[in-house]
């Protein structure tokens, strides 16, 4: 057994011989069909490898709704056993405030950085050199979802592109097809927002504003075409009048609208109306422009408990989490990429095989979480649901957000 091994036999019998079947609470916000079908694939990993409940404790709502109450119960001296967050930034204060448990000596002895791809995901699990949570899958914003059905019907081709999409769709208008599909919340339009600002302006120019935080081009010309194509998408999105993103995906897997620009979490919704990638519908990363996609994506963390026998259940979890069976299970639920470079994902669909390919192959971004605070986040989605919901001008919308970025940290 070589030392690595042994290490992590000891952390686990540690573990183990603290840990009498505790019932572990565990908050997220995977409440969509897609979503629910995944998390029960953990509950399951969970429940079979340890002697352990998982008792679930899903937050109706998107993560806007989620984090706050998340966040507040951990302040209040209330912790919960365990709690999704996007790996990121969004944690950092109350790591910083020793609320969160170090999962060092586990991540060490299960040689999480030997195996953990790209590493950035552990890197944004890392503060000052210690690991505070598991990351548990890679998803990407920079997606376009295409109905085909809602292109059959007007007699057009699929697009291939976001800009054969604005074409096709007054099309789509005169068979009474929404051609965009859009909940009304300002971290879906945030997503639109980001995703058209790589299409627009390419991935250097996007760095530079988004990773260098430069304000003097988040204000240039290059940025006022982004602004512009938001007015333009913002009028494909008119008569899109639900709020939730599963929803909107629902008006794409009905045919009642074009598409949807949003998360690979998308796919798990496709899924589970047993719609087929690339029959039923097509995805295209990038919107079809620039084939990049981002390294967000979810993660686990463990609020300090005072119960020893917790604690041990802790990283018991963590560790199934993180294993091959579990990843596989989870991730192919899920739409997700998996954080491991060493499991077989071939039975992955198209879309998943699309973004593997573009993971192998370089194409990745650091995911707003990991580049922004949690208030610099909220700050532009707040803006974005301005933007959209409003008839306010690019001009005022840029002017506003060169001056957010300004301030950004
Ligand atoms: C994201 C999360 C995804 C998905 C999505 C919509 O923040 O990373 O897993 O749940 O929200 O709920």
């Amino acid at each position: 057994m070589n030392f690595t091994k042994k290490m992590m036999t000891a952390a686990l019998a540690l573990a183990a011989s603290a840990a009498h079947s505790a019932d572990l609470e565990v908050t997220h916000w995977w409440t969509s069909g897609g979503e629910a079908k995944a998390a029960a694939a953990f509950a399951k990993a969970v429940t079979e490898g340890t002697d352990h409940t998982w008792v679930d404790g899903a937050i109706a709502g998107s993560g806007g709704t989620a984090r706050p109450i998340i966040i507040s119960r951990i302040l209040g001296g209330d912790p919960m056993a365990a709690t999704q967050l996007n790996h990121g930034r969004q944690a950092e204060e109350l790591i910083e405030a020793g609320l969160m448990t170090d999962l060092t000596e586990l991540a060490e002895a299960e040689g999480w950085a030997d195996f953990v791809n790209p590493t950035a995901l552990l890197d944004s699990c890392t503060l000052d050199g210690r690991v505070y949570c598991v990351p548990v899958n890679i998803h990407s914003a920079q997606w376009l979802w295409l109905s085909h059905d809602a292109f059959e019907s007007a007699g057009l081709d699929v697009p291939s592109n976001w800009n054969e999409f604005v074409a096709a769709a007054p099309a789509l208008q005169e068979k009474g097809i929404v051609p965009l599909a859009m909940g009304q919340q300002g971290w879906q339009q945030n997503i639109a927002f980001a995703a058209l600002t790589i299409a627009v302006v390419g991935v250097d120019t996007w760095r530079q504003v988004t990773v260098e935080k430069n304000a003097d081009v988040a204000a240039g010309p290059e940025y006022a075409k982004v602004f512009e194509a938001v007015v333009d998408a913002r009028k494909l999105a008119e008569d899109s009048n639900v709020q939730d993103w599963n929803l909107a995906t629902n008006m794409v897997i009905t045919g009642k609208a074009g598409g949807q620009i949003m998360g690979d979490w998308a796919q798990g919704e496709f899924a589970i109306a047993e719609q087929v990638a690339g029959e039923d519908y097509t995805c295209l990363p990038g919107m079809g422009l620039n084939e990049v996609i981002d390294t967000g994506g979810d993660a686990f963390y463990f609020p300090v408990v005072d119960d020893l026998e917790v604690k041990a259940a802790q990283l018991e979890m963590a560790s199934i989490l993180i294993s091959k069976e579990a990843q596989v299970a989870f991730n192919l639920a899920k739409g997700s990429l998996p954080v491991r470079g060493d499991i077989d994902l071939s039975t992955a669909n198209d879309c998943m095989q699309k973004g593997l390919k573009i993971l192998a192959d370089g194409g990745v971004l650091p995911s707003g979480d990991q580049n922004l605070s949690a208030d610099t986040q909220t700050q532009i989605e707040d803006l974005m649901a301005e933007f959209w919901a409003s008839d306010m001008t690019a001009e005022d919308a840029q002017g506003r957000y060169a001056s957010i970025v300004a301030d950004a940290d």
